[in-house]
């Protein structure tokens, strides 16, 4: 190149980077790297149409109806149709379950594959319209039984997962995930739309100095939480308060820079608001394998075994200093017969 920035001519794209993985399994049979790339092409093109990329066909210029005069998809009904359709045709998987389905989606039998995948397409709804950082989540099992798959197969604990990740459409859109063997951070290089490794071996601190909570239902929390969170802001070091309102951005921060993130049980919502099988689980895996820990404050998320498939849980994750400070307040009110 004549000016300007060397090219990296020998990138690690995440494509080439899961081939890789998959070589140091002797009876890999390339399935893994077959559904992760469709995973990828369904982030990609997610990814375009949340940067509004084709704005005339996504939106026209009167709104509603596009230049075609068809009726304009929303953003997440969107992202789930790419998801559904491209894990589909990925021959990899059997069933599926969405945050935007009531029911799990069986797949066709000629299309059959071994894995079944949990996702939200298009997690963090309130800020799909202000532009604010938003993101899809996912998480990938090996179905156990044989058979025609059921429901029971979905209901996996998330000490089951074979891989599990991310995509967050922030400043850049980057894709987080884990296949068992440490966490990797791969950016979208819109130039050549691939994925290219640049946040390799993610670890999370041991302690951090932000938490990350909507305060504004202090009013409906537990004493553990209260107590918690009150004990962030007193002495001469208050952590920082920084809410999002999307997990995945909360959680790609509380990942890069340490501290924690909670969803915890209110008294409208006992068993809070984030999703075992598509929101908790596969951020709870990735916590875990970098180096920090996840928990319901009865038990460690991982190991929760879902009974229905939209079922929610109660989640504190990060640090793991952060989280045993909180285990610690639940530990002694649980003690005091509080809770
Ligand atoms: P959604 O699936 O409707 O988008 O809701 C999930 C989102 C999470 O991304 C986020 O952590 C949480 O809801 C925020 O909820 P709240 O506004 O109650 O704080
Ligand atoms: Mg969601």
């Amino acid at each position: 190149m004549s000016s300007g920035q060397a090219m990296d001519t020998n990138c690690m794209t995440l494509t080439r980077y899961i081939l890789q993985e998959q070589r140091k399994h002797k009876t890999a049979t390339g399935d893994l790297t077959q559904l992760l790339t469709a995973i990828q092409a369904a982030v990609k093109a997610v990814s375009s149409a949340v940067r509004k990329a084709g704005i005339a066909e996504l939106y026209g210029i009167v709104g509603e109806v596009n230049v075609q005069g068809e009726e304009v998809k929303k953003l997440d009904v969107l992202a789930n149709e790419l998801f559904v359709n491209l894990l589909k045709s990925s021959y990899q998987t059997c069933l599926m379950v969405s945050e935007e389905n009531e029911n799990v989606i069986e797949v066709e039998t000629d299309k059959h594959g071994k894995y079944i995948v949990t996702f939200d397409p298009l997690d963090g709804s309130s800020n799909i319209d202000c532009l604010v950082s938003i993101g899809s989540i996912f998480a990938i099992f090996k179905k156990q039984s044989s058979g025609r798959p059921t429901v029971q197969d979905a209901l996996q604990a998330g000490n089951k997962v074979v891989a599990a990740g991310y995509a967050l459409y922030g400043s850049a859109t980057m894709m987080v995930l884990s296949t068992g063997n440490g966490v990797n951070g791969f950016l979208l290089d819109p130039a050549i739309g691939e994925f290219i490794l640049t946040d390799s071996s993610m670890k999370v601190k041991p302690r951090g100095k932000i938490y990350s909570i909507n305060e504004g239902y202090q009013g409906k929390w537990d004493q553990s939480t209260l107590e918690y969170v009150n004990s962030k802001k007193e002495g001469a070091k208050p952590y920082g308060l920084r809410y999002v309102g999307s997990m995945v951005a909360d959680v790609h921060r509380t990942l890069k820079y340490g501290g924690i993130f909670m969803y915890p049980a209110t008294t409208d919502a006992p068993s809070g608001k984030l999703r075992l099988l598509y929101e908790c689980i596969p951020m709870a895996y990735i916590m875990t394998q970098a180096g920090g820990a996840a928990t319901t404050g009865k038990e460690d998320v991982l190991d929760v075994v879902p009974t229905k498939i939209h079922q929610r849980v109660p989640i504190v994750l990060g640090s793991t200093e952060d989280v045993e400070d909180y285990l610690q307040i639940v530990k002694k009110h649980t003690d005091k017969g509080e809770m």
